[in-house]
Protein backbone atom coordinates (compact mmCIF):
# COMPACT_ATOMS: atom_id res chain seq x y z
CA UNK A 1 0.00 0.00 0.00
CA UNK A 2 1.04 3.77 -1.03
CA UNK A 3 2.40 5.91 2.25
CA UNK A 4 -0.10 9.06 2.46
CA UNK A 5 1.24 12.50 2.08
CA UNK A 6 -0.33 15.63 2.27
CA UNK A 7 0.45 18.99 0.79
CA UNK A 8 -1.26 22.33 2.37
CA UNK A 9 -0.77 24.09 -1.49
CA UNK A 10 -0.15 22.96 -4.97
CA UNK A 11 3.68 22.22 -6.34
CA UNK A 12 3.85 22.60 -10.21
CA UNK A 13 2.27 19.90 -12.09
CA UNK A 14 5.54 18.05 -13.22
CA UNK A 15 5.87 17.58 -9.21
CA UNK A 16 2.84 16.90 -8.29
CA UNK A 17 2.56 13.91 -10.90
CA UNK A 18 5.81 12.09 -9.70
CA UNK A 19 4.26 12.22 -6.18
CA UNK A 20 1.08 10.77 -7.60
CA UNK A 21 2.86 7.90 -8.56
CA UNK A 22 4.91 7.24 -5.70
CA UNK A 23 2.33 8.02 -2.68
CA UNK A 24 -1.14 8.06 -2.03
CA UNK A 25 -1.20 12.37 -2.63
CA UNK A 26 -3.46 14.36 -1.02
CA UNK A 27 -3.29 18.18 -1.97
CA UNK A 28 -5.28 20.64 -0.57
CA UNK A 29 -6.19 22.71 -3.68
CA UNK A 30 -8.26 25.51 -1.99
CA UNK A 31 -8.13 28.96 -0.39
CA UNK A 32 -4.69 28.86 1.17
CA UNK A 33 -3.65 28.74 3.83
CA UNK A 34 -5.16 26.00 4.56
CA UNK A 35 -7.31 26.32 7.10
CA UNK A 36 -6.30 24.70 10.67
CA UNK A 37 -9.34 22.55 10.91
CA UNK A 38 -8.60 20.73 7.27
CA UNK A 39 -5.12 20.47 8.42
CA UNK A 40 -5.42 18.63 11.55
CA UNK A 41 -8.07 16.35 9.49
CA UNK A 42 -6.27 15.72 6.36
CA UNK A 43 -2.85 15.11 7.89
CA UNK A 44 -4.37 12.42 9.84
CA UNK A 45 -2.53 9.51 8.78
CA UNK A 46 0.31 10.99 6.56
CA UNK A 47 3.92 9.93 6.54
CA UNK A 48 5.19 12.91 4.75
CA UNK A 49 4.21 16.63 5.07
CA UNK A 50 5.05 19.45 2.51
CA UNK A 51 3.90 22.61 4.11
CA UNK A 52 4.39 26.54 3.18
CA UNK A 53 5.67 29.16 5.37
CA UNK A 54 1.77 30.27 6.53
CA UNK A 55 1.38 26.56 8.19
CA UNK A 56 1.73 26.58 11.99
CA UNK A 57 3.29 23.40 11.98
CA UNK A 58 3.46 22.56 15.39
CA UNK A 59 2.65 19.66 18.36
CA UNK A 60 -0.89 19.14 17.79
CA UNK A 61 -0.51 18.73 13.88
CA UNK A 62 2.85 16.58 14.72
CA UNK A 63 0.41 14.41 17.02
CA UNK A 64 -2.61 13.97 14.52
CA UNK A 65 -0.36 12.92 11.59
CA UNK A 66 2.16 9.59 11.68
CA UNK A 67 5.22 11.76 10.26
CA UNK A 68 8.40 10.81 8.81
CA UNK A 69 9.01 14.09 7.69
CA UNK A 70 8.18 17.68 6.96
CA UNK A 71 9.72 19.09 3.81
CA UNK A 72 8.83 22.88 4.08
CA UNK A 73 8.58 24.85 0.61
CA UNK A 74 10.42 27.97 2.00
CA UNK A 75 13.77 28.67 3.16
CA UNK A 76 11.99 30.18 6.49
CA UNK A 77 11.47 27.29 9.22
CA UNK A 78 10.31 29.33 11.54
CA UNK A 79 6.62 28.12 11.49
CA UNK A 80 7.47 24.68 12.10
CA UNK A 81 8.44 23.70 16.18
CA UNK A 82 11.82 22.19 15.20
CA UNK A 83 12.11 21.19 18.99
CA UNK A 84 9.38 19.03 19.01
CA UNK A 85 10.22 17.21 15.86
CA UNK A 86 13.51 16.09 16.62
CA UNK A 87 11.85 14.91 20.03
CA UNK A 88 9.64 13.14 17.69
CA UNK A 89 12.31 11.69 15.44
CA UNK A 90 10.47 14.01 12.27
CA UNK A 91 12.83 14.82 9.72
CA UNK A 92 12.57 18.67 8.29
CA UNK A 93 13.95 19.37 5.03
CA UNK A 94 13.63 23.02 3.48
CA UNK A 95 15.12 24.99 0.47
CA UNK A 96 17.86 27.11 0.61
CA UNK A 97 20.77 28.47 -2.07
CA UNK A 98 18.28 28.45 -4.78
CA UNK A 99 15.87 31.84 -3.92
CA UNK A 100 18.93 33.92 -2.60
CA UNK A 101 19.01 35.86 -5.97
CA UNK A 102 15.52 36.37 -6.44
CA UNK A 103 15.18 37.44 -2.80
CA UNK A 104 17.96 39.95 -2.99
CA UNK A 105 17.07 41.10 -6.64
CA UNK A 106 13.55 41.82 -4.69
CA UNK A 107 15.32 43.61 -2.05
CA UNK A 108 16.97 46.02 -4.04
CA UNK A 109 13.60 46.65 -5.94
CA UNK A 110 11.96 47.87 -3.04
CA UNK A 111 14.87 49.58 -2.20
CA UNK A 112 14.82 51.72 -5.46
CA UNK A 113 11.60 51.83 -5.52
CA UNK A 114 10.89 53.32 -2.32
CA UNK A 115 14.04 55.55 -2.96
CA UNK A 116 12.71 56.42 -6.33
CA UNK A 117 8.88 56.75 -5.55
CA UNK A 118 8.01 54.44 -8.76
CA UNK A 119 5.24 52.87 -6.82
CA UNK A 120 4.04 56.50 -5.14
CA UNK A 121 4.47 57.73 -8.75
CA UNK A 122 2.24 55.21 -10.15
CA UNK A 123 -0.67 55.30 -7.67
CA UNK A 124 -0.84 59.38 -8.07
CA UNK A 125 -1.42 58.83 -11.85
CA UNK A 126 -3.99 55.73 -11.64
CA UNK A 127 -5.71 58.32 -9.35
CA UNK A 128 -5.41 61.05 -11.76
CA UNK A 129 -3.35 62.92 -9.47
CA UNK A 130 -0.07 63.89 -11.70
CA UNK A 131 0.13 67.60 -12.05
CA UNK A 132 3.47 68.86 -13.51
CA UNK A 133 6.49 67.31 -12.37
CA UNK A 134 10.04 68.76 -13.61
CA UNK A 135 9.65 71.19 -10.81
CA UNK A 136 12.85 71.45 -8.65
CA UNK A 137 11.01 69.64 -5.38
CA UNK A 138 8.41 67.79 -7.50
CA UNK A 139 8.42 63.88 -6.86
CA UNK A 140 11.77 63.92 -5.61
CA UNK A 141 13.43 60.75 -4.31
CA UNK A 142 17.36 59.54 -3.56
CA UNK A 143 20.12 58.66 -5.49
CA UNK A 144 21.44 55.42 -4.67
CA UNK A 145 25.35 56.36 -5.26
CA UNK A 146 27.37 56.75 -2.15
CA UNK A 147 24.50 55.65 0.55
CA UNK A 148 25.23 53.67 3.27
CA UNK A 149 23.96 50.25 3.36
CA UNK A 150 23.50 48.49 6.47
CA UNK A 151 23.16 44.95 6.04
CA UNK A 152 21.80 42.91 9.24
CA UNK A 153 22.65 39.32 8.86
CA UNK A 154 25.47 38.65 5.96
CA UNK A 155 24.36 35.37 5.14
CA UNK A 156 23.98 34.28 1.46
CA UNK A 157 20.93 36.46 0.68
CA UNK A 158 23.11 39.47 2.50
CA UNK A 159 25.80 38.75 0.23
CA UNK A 160 23.80 39.00 -2.60
CA UNK A 161 22.31 42.13 -1.98
CA UNK A 162 25.69 43.60 -1.08
CA UNK A 163 27.18 42.76 -4.66
CA UNK A 164 24.03 44.67 -6.21
CA UNK A 165 24.10 47.84 -4.14
CA UNK A 166 28.50 47.90 -4.85
CA UNK A 167 27.26 47.74 -8.32
CA UNK A 168 24.94 50.85 -7.59
CA UNK A 169 28.24 52.44 -6.08
CA UNK A 170 26.80 52.41 -2.71
CA UNK A 171 29.33 51.84 0.55
CA UNK A 172 27.73 48.50 2.37
CA UNK A 173 28.38 47.90 5.90
CA UNK A 174 26.87 44.58 7.52
CA UNK A 175 26.30 42.90 11.20
CA UNK A 176 26.28 39.58 11.42
CA UNK A 177 27.03 37.05 14.29
CA UNK A 178 30.39 36.15 12.18
CA UNK A 179 32.63 38.52 10.20
CA UNK A 180 33.07 37.20 6.97
CA UNK A 181 36.12 37.58 4.47
CA UNK A 182 35.43 40.57 2.12
CA UNK A 183 37.46 43.32 2.38
CA UNK A 184 34.80 45.55 0.06
CA UNK A 185 32.51 45.75 3.25
CA UNK A 186 32.94 46.84 6.54
CA UNK A 187 31.81 45.05 9.76
CA UNK A 188 29.89 47.09 12.16
CA UNK A 189 28.15 46.91 15.52
CA UNK A 190 23.84 46.74 15.12
CA UNK A 191 24.16 50.04 16.93
CA UNK A 192 26.69 51.51 13.93
CA UNK A 193 24.07 49.71 11.31
CA UNK A 194 21.27 51.65 12.81
CA UNK A 195 22.87 54.82 13.59
CA UNK A 196 24.99 55.28 10.35
CA UNK A 197 22.89 53.80 7.60
CA UNK A 198 21.11 55.51 4.95
CA UNK A 199 19.31 52.46 4.08
CA UNK A 200 18.91 49.12 6.20
CA UNK A 201 18.42 45.98 4.83
CA UNK A 202 17.05 42.69 7.13
CA UNK A 203 18.63 39.53 6.23
CA UNK A 204 18.11 37.30 9.55
CA UNK A 205 15.70 34.41 10.31
CA UNK A 206 12.86 34.83 12.60
CA UNK A 207 13.92 33.58 16.57
CA UNK A 208 13.36 34.57 19.71
CA UNK A 209 16.50 36.10 19.52
CA UNK A 210 15.70 38.33 16.34
CA UNK A 211 11.38 38.51 16.90
CA UNK A 212 10.85 42.19 17.51
CA UNK A 213 14.72 43.41 17.34
CA UNK A 214 13.23 46.27 15.08
CA UNK A 215 11.23 48.19 17.61
CA UNK A 216 10.67 51.73 18.73
CA UNK A 217 13.63 52.48 20.70
CA UNK A 218 15.85 51.45 17.60
CA UNK A 219 14.03 53.65 15.31
CA UNK A 220 14.92 56.18 17.28
CA UNK A 221 18.16 55.86 16.93
CA UNK A 222 18.13 55.71 13.11
CA UNK A 223 19.06 58.61 10.74
CA UNK A 224 15.30 60.26 10.13
CA UNK A 225 16.21 60.15 6.18
CA UNK A 226 16.89 56.05 6.34
CA UNK A 227 14.85 53.48 4.48
CA UNK A 228 14.06 50.06 5.84
CA UNK A 229 13.66 47.24 3.81
CA UNK A 230 12.82 43.73 4.93
CA UNK A 231 12.57 40.55 3.20
CA UNK A 232 13.36 38.37 5.86
CA UNK A 233 9.98 37.64 8.18
CA UNK A 234 7.61 40.44 9.47
CA UNK A 235 7.88 39.45 13.22
CA UNK A 236 11.38 40.52 13.16
CA UNK A 237 10.45 44.14 12.89
CA UNK A 238 7.76 45.72 15.31
CA UNK A 239 5.39 46.60 12.93
CA UNK A 240 3.02 49.03 15.22
CA UNK A 241 6.65 51.16 16.06
CA UNK A 242 7.39 50.58 12.53
CA UNK A 243 3.72 52.64 11.48
CA UNK A 244 4.36 54.84 14.69
CA UNK A 245 7.62 56.23 12.54
CA UNK A 246 6.69 56.15 9.42
CA UNK A 247 3.13 58.16 10.44
CA UNK A 248 5.62 60.57 12.09
CA UNK A 249 8.41 60.63 9.63
CA UNK A 250 10.68 59.52 12.28
CA UNK A 251 12.13 57.62 9.20
CA UNK A 252 12.02 58.46 5.54
CA UNK A 253 10.36 55.37 4.07
CA UNK A 254 10.18 51.42 4.16
CA UNK A 255 10.40 48.66 1.74
CA UNK A 256 8.34 45.32 2.57
CA UNK A 257 7.84 42.11 1.36
CA UNK A 258 6.99 40.58 4.75
CA UNK A 259 4.33 41.39 7.77
CA UNK A 260 3.17 40.13 11.33
CA UNK A 261 -0.15 38.53 9.58
CA UNK A 262 -0.17 37.66 6.02
CA UNK A 263 -2.12 38.03 3.87
CA UNK A 264 -2.17 41.64 4.66
CA UNK A 265 -5.46 43.55 3.32
CA UNK A 266 -6.36 46.76 2.24
CA UNK A 267 -7.06 48.24 5.70
CA UNK A 268 -4.08 47.58 7.21
CA UNK A 269 -2.28 50.73 8.53
CA UNK A 270 0.76 50.16 5.89
CA UNK A 271 -1.26 50.39 3.07
CA UNK A 272 -2.63 54.10 4.02
CA UNK A 273 0.97 55.02 4.00
CA UNK A 274 2.07 56.83 0.96
CA UNK A 275 6.27 56.62 2.41
CA UNK A 276 5.96 52.72 1.66
CA UNK A 277 6.01 50.08 -0.67
CA UNK A 278 4.21 47.07 0.28
CA UNK A 279 4.78 43.58 -1.75
CA UNK A 280 3.16 40.20 -1.22
CA UNK A 281 5.79 38.15 0.04
CA UNK A 282 7.42 37.30 -3.11
CA UNK A 283 10.55 37.26 -2.60
CA UNK A 284 11.53 34.40 -4.01
CA UNK A 285 8.41 34.38 -6.71
CA UNK A 286 10.16 34.02 -9.67
CA UNK A 287 8.77 31.32 -12.19
CA UNK A 288 12.68 29.34 -12.23
CA UNK A 289 13.07 29.21 -8.38
CA UNK A 290 9.89 28.24 -7.59
CA UNK A 291 10.42 25.64 -9.68
CA UNK A 292 13.99 24.74 -8.25
CA UNK A 293 12.27 24.82 -4.71
CA UNK A 294 9.61 22.93 -5.71
CA UNK A 295 12.20 19.94 -6.52
CA UNK A 296 13.98 20.33 -3.60
CA UNK A 297 11.15 19.97 -1.69
CA UNK A 298 10.29 16.96 -3.77
CA UNK A 299 13.53 15.57 -3.10
CA UNK A 300 14.07 16.13 0.28
CA UNK A 301 10.39 14.56 1.24
CA UNK A 302 11.38 11.33 -1.31
CA UNK A 303 14.31 11.25 1.24
CA UNK A 304 12.90 11.55 4.14
CA UNK A 305 9.63 9.03 3.49
CA UNK A 306 12.83 6.32 2.72
CA UNK A 307 14.27 7.07 6.52
CA UNK A 308 17.36 9.49 4.66
CA UNK A 309 18.46 12.55 5.88
CA UNK A 310 16.68 15.27 3.52
CA UNK A 311 18.94 16.45 0.96
CA UNK A 312 18.66 20.35 2.80
CA UNK A 313 18.03 18.57 6.12
CA UNK A 314 16.95 21.47 9.43
C1 LIG B 1 11.00 31.44 2.33
O1 LIG B 1 11.38 30.57 1.55
O2 LIG B 1 11.12 31.34 3.54
C2 LIG B 1 10.34 32.63 1.73
O3 LIG B 1 10.02 33.55 2.69
C3 LIG B 1 9.09 32.23 0.98
O4 LIG B 1 9.39 31.71 -0.22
Amino acid sequence: MKKKVFLTGRLHDVIQRDLKKRYKTVIHTGKMPVSRAELLRRVRGAEGLVCFPFDRIDREVMDAADLQVISTYSVGIDHIDTAYAKKKGIKIGYTPDVLDDATADLAFCLMLDVMRRVTEGDRMIRQGRWSGALGAYDYTGYGMQEKTLGIIGMGRIGSALAKRATAFGMKVIYHNRHRIKDSTMRYASFDRIISDSDVISLHVPHTKDTNGMIHAGVLEKMKPTVFLINTSRGAVINERDLIAALRRKRIAGAGLDVFCSEPVGKRHPLAGLQNVVLSPHIGSATAETRLKMAEIAARNLHLGMAGRKPRYSV
